[in-house]
């Protein structure tokens, strides 16, 4: 089933919906045409008018009737109410819904939804904005091989797309969903180095930019295990096993893998189970 040819509702149009529609558009994966969005506020939807060039309604029940897909990018505490409208606005039982909610399990929207519409449950990340996110997609009870083509292409038009069973759905948010913000810190940090050695700001968040897209790329491109590519400028009695000896004498790898650890438990406890 090509995305081309469907018409898509976003509802929410926040950081994540309105990146979505973005790359969409951009991409050239879908037509502005085909695309609506929704939000709560008259506001967010005059913004997506203007800037996305689609339509936006904070009502928007008669969109549902002839809707091939819906993506669900409202906040965890909405989607209950969300769900409730398209149920009480008779979605066509065809209509194949996406939900991007952290902590909402697919047998929560199933049940409220209350008929056999296929869902795929989606954890996209922020990096969707300059079309390097990462989403891990997994299927519900409904949801056919086709249905998960739309969701790839929807997915792969701002990043890379992997399917995983939803039981590593609170994980996936601890470690992609929030990885981001984990690597802010850390390229943070690494720029406040370059300024004690006397760099200026901007010159060390450049060189810092660029190492960890030039690692990332490494890692990505050459498919060799991190360890080995470290081994590769760790040259005996250099400089780098100096700087490596103090991250590991600050417990760098447990901070790390513990900092993933809580973020997969707070976000099961975010959204509605079941
Ligand atoms: N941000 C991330 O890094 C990230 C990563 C992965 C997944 N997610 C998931 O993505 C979802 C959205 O997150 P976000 O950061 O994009 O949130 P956000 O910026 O707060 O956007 C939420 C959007 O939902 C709209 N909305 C709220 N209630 C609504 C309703 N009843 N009907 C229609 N629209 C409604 C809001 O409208 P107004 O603008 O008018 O208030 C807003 O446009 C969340 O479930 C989150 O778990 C987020």
């Amino acid at each position: 089933m090509a995305l081309s040819t469907q018409k898509l509702g976003v509802i929410g149009a926040g950081v994540m919906g309105y990146a979505l529609i973005q790359g969409l558009i951009e991409t050239q994966t879908v037509d502005p045409k085909q695309v609506w969005a929704a939000a709560r506020t008259e506001a967010s939807c005059q913004k997506v008018r203007q800037e996305l060039e689609i339509s936006a309604y904070t009502d928007y029940k008669k969109e549902l009737a002839d809707t091939d897909v819906l993506l669900l990018c409202v906040k965890p505490s909405s989607m209950g109410k969300v769900l409730e409208y398209l149920k009480s606005n008779h979605i066509p039982k065809e209509t194949l819904v996406i939900s991007i909610s952290a902590g909402t399990s697919i047998e929560y929207i199933e049940k409220i939804i209350g008929q056999p519409n296929p869902v795929i449950r989606a954890m996209p990340n922020t990096p969707c904005i300059v079309g390097q996110g990462m989403t891990i997609v997994c299927p519900g009870s409904h949801a056919k091989p086709s249905d998960m083509d739309v969701a790839y292409q929807i997915f792969e038009a701002v990043g890379e797309c992997l399917e995983l069973e939803e039981a590593h759905f609170d994980a996936v948010t601890g470690l992609s969903g929030s990885g981001p913000a984990y690597f802010y810190l850390i390229m943070e940090a690494l720029a406040d180095g370059g300024v004690r050695v006397g760099l200026p700001r901007e010159v060390a968040l450049k060189i810092v930019t660029q190492v960890v897209l030039g690692a990332a790329t490494m890692v990505q491109k050459t498919g060799r295990h991190p360890a080995a590519l470290r081994d590769d400028v760790t040259t005996p009695a250099g400089c780098t096993i100096g700087g490596l000896l103090i991250m590991e004498d600050g417990k760098i790898r447990s901070v790390l893998a513990r900092a993933v650890e809580e973020a997969t438990q707070i976000a099961g406890q975010l959204g509605q189970k079941s």
